[in-house]
C-alpha cells in the first residue's frame, strides 16, 4: 500500500509507520491528507499482522502545524463538510483503531497536529517540540476532537488554559501536564518509538488490544460499568489465549 500524496505508509513485519509528508508546508493537515490517512488507517485496522503503529512527521521543523490554512478559504459549505464527515470520519476511525498508536513528535505540533497526537496512545516528544491549540485565536474551534481528548488526557484545568489562551507549551511543560510520556533526544526519537512499537508487537495481540479497549472505552463509563467491561475483556482474553494461543504465536513469529 503506497503512492499517497501526503503520507508515507510502511509496513515492517508486525509494526507500521505512518509519516505525514508535506514538509514544505510543515505537514499541514489538508483535505488530501485526511483522505490519505482515512485510507491508510482503514487498511491498518483490517490488517491483523500490524500490531502497533508509529506516527511521525517528515522534515526538521514539524510533526504537523495544524489544518492547512491556505485551504481554509476554499472550504466547502457547512452542509457539504458535514456530509463528508459522515462518510469519512477520520477522527472516529482514529478512536476505533484496535492497535496501539505511538506518536513520535518534534517541532510544531499545533491544532489538528496535536489533535492527531492526542488520538495516539503513547506520545514521545523531542526537546524542540512546541504544542498549541491556536484555534480560538483564529476565531474557530478545534474540530478534530481536541476539546474532548485534551481534558481526558491532561485534565480540565490544563485543557482550559491551553484552549482558551492558545498558549504554546514546551516539551517539558507538555511532560509536566501528562500530554507526553517521555522526552527523547531528536536523533533517537524515531528509533525509540519503533523499539517501543516492536516491544508492544511482541506481546500477545489479544491481550494488548483488549487492554487498550478497556482503557479507552472505560474512560467514558462509570466505574461500575468499567469494572464490568474489564471483567468481560479479561475473560475474553483468557478464552482466546486458550483457544488461539498457539495459532497466534505461530502466525506472528
Ligand atoms: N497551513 C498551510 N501552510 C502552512 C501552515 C498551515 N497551517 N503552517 C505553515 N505553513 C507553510 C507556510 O505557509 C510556509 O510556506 P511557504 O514557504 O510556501 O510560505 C511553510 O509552511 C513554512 O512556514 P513558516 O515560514 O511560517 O515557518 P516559521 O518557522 O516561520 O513558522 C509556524 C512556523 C509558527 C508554525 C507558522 O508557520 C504558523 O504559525 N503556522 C500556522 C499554525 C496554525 O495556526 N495552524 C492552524 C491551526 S488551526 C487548526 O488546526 C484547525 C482545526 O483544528 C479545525
Amino acid at each position: 500500500m503506497n503512492g499517497f500524496e501526503t503520507a508515507i505508509y510502511e509496513k515492517d513485519g508486525s509494526i507500521a509507520r505512518v509519516t505525514l509528508n508535506r514538509p514544505q508546508a510543515l505537514n499541514a493537515f489538508s483535505v488530501r491528507m485526511r483522505d490519505d490517512l482515512f485510507e491508510i488507517l482503514g487498511a491498518v485496522k483490517a490488517d491483523d499482522e500490524v500490531r502497533a503503529v508509529v506516527f511521525s512527521g517528515a522534515g526538521d521543523k514539524a510533526f504537523c502545524a495544524g489544518a492547512d490554512l491556505k485551504e481554509f478559504l476554499t472550504a466547502p459549505s457547512a452542509v457539504k463538510a458535514r456530509h463528508i464527515r459522515s462518510v469519512r470520519d477520520l477522527w472516529r476511525l482514529f478512536l476505533s483503531m484496535p492497535q496501539p498508536l505511538i506518536a513520535a513528535l518534534h517541532g510544531y505540533v499545533l491544532g489538528s497536529g496535536i489533535e492527531i497526537a492526542l488520538f495516539c496512545d503513547v506520545r514521545l516528544a523531542s526537546p524542540d517540540t512546541v504544542f498549541g491549540f491556536p484555534e480560538v485565536t483564529l476565531g474557530i474551534l478545534p474540530a478534530a476532537g481536541g476539546t474532548q481528548t485534551l481534558p481526558r488526557i491532561a485534565g480540565l484545568p490544563a485543557a482550559l488554559d491551553m484552549l482558551l489562551t492558545g498558549r504554546r507549551l514546551s516539551a517539558q511543560e507538555a511532560l509536566d501536564r501528562g500530554l507526553v510520556s517521555r522526552i527523547v533526544p531528536r536523533e533517537t526519537l524515531l528509533p525509540m518509538a519503533e523499539d517501543l512499537a516492536r516491544e508492544i508487537a511482541s506481546f500477545d495481540p489479544i491481550a494488548v488490544r483488549n487492554a487498550k479497549q478497556a482503557l479507552i472505552r472505560g474512560m467514558d463509563l462509570t466505574l461500575d460499568q468499567g469494572l464490568d467491561l474489564e471483567w468481560r475483556l479479561a475473560a475474553e482474553t483468557k478464552v482466546a489465549r486458550k483457544a488461539f494461543g498457539h495459532f497466534y504465536t505461530r502466525r506472528h513469529e
